[in-house]
């Protein structure tokens, strides 16, 4: 961290780390109790490094917590159909809780029927299904997108309250931006969604008591556009032209103004992935009918600590 830096640092690795661990002793409860062992399917089409790059890190963390992992990798060149088809098969597997499509598909794949394919809804730990957004909307129980979920994880683990705060999105996709407002809107927060058609961005970003960026612009955010003593997340992940990785905000400019920051790589990435496994943990026990208080409830004293 340079001498400069003020803001907290919301490090992202670490409470990851620990809603991973929460996710493991919830598999050996849930197991104990006589359920199944979570089963995650994630699909990769295509060769996009930096997708591989997420898809084998989210392998690896399911691995970690103890899930049964099926990778499924298919050519730059498959077709919709085949891609459909592959995701219905996975949908159909009772050992699969859940099921992940990674985003972006190749350029010949329309994601939409792809991800209507992921049945029951309750398989989409991605919580990108129809009917995951609508029961995000209308505050219903539901999977909610792993990104902005995360997000909310971090800054609850973090102490920081959203209630009568405003918070500013940059960003409007249905990742991130759209989904988050929703997340924000539920903890009492006032939400303004920016875009690229947003008139005076820097001045709507200087309101903001919390301020996300999510649009996959390198340092698009710039110091002077923190008000002093904002939160501020960065959900961007760029290379750089020197082949690192940099955020959508220029971290050691607004650091100088924010009182808490995320950085990257190491904020909201590794948050992604641990909601993912609490997602599909969540799943496995619905699934499975044991009462969820087995699983998710603390353990009673002297039993396992
Ligand atoms: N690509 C980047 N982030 C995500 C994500 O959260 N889910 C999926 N499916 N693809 C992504």
């Amino acid at each position: 961290m340079s001498e400069t830096t003020q803001a907290r640092l919301l490090d992202g690795k670490a409470t990851a780390l620990a809603v991973r661990e929460d996710v493991a002793r919830g598999v050996e409860r849930l197991l104990a109790a006589g359920g199944p062992r979570p089963g995650l399917a994630v699909v990769l089409a295509g060769e996009d490094p930096a997708s591989r790059v997420y898809v084998r890190n989210k392998d690896r963390a399911a691995e970690q917590a103890g899930f049964d992992v099926r990778s499924v990798m298919l050519p730059q060149d498959t077709t919709q159909a085949r891609l459909e088809e592959v995701v219905r098969e996975l949908a159909l597997d009772a050992g699969v809780h859940g099921i992940l499509v990674q985003l972006p598909l190749p350029a010949q794949l329309d994601a939409r029927p792809v991800i209507d394919s992921i049945l029951p809804p309750e398989k989409d730990v991605d919580g990108l299904t129809p009917t995951n957004v609508a029961a995000l909307v209308l505050g219903r129980d539901g999977l909610e997108p792993c990104t902005p979920a995360g997000c909310i994880e971090l800054l609850d683990r973090h102490g920081i309250d959203l209630s009568g705060q405003h918070m500013v999105i940059v960003g409007r996709s249905m990742l991130v931006g759209k989904p988050l407002a929703q997340l924000a809107l539920a903890r009492n927060a006032t939400v303004t969604v920016c875009h690229s058609r947003t008139r005076d961005l820097p001045a709507r970003c200087r309101e903001a008591d919390v301020l996300v960026a999510a649009v996959g612009r390198a340092r698009l955010v710039q110091g002077d556009w923190v008000r002093p003593g904002a939160v501020v997340l960065d959900v961007g992940i760029n290379r750089g032209e020197d082949g690192k990785l940099v955020g959508d905000v220029d971290f050691a400019a607004a650091s100088e103004r924010a009182a808490a920051i995320t950085p990257v790589p190491g904020g909201i990435g590794p948050m992604t992935i641990a909601m993912l496994l609490a997602n599909t943990l969540r799943a496995a026990v619905a699934s499975s009918g044991i009462d969820p208080a087995l699983v998710f409830s603390p353990a009673p004293q002297g039993v396992d600590g």
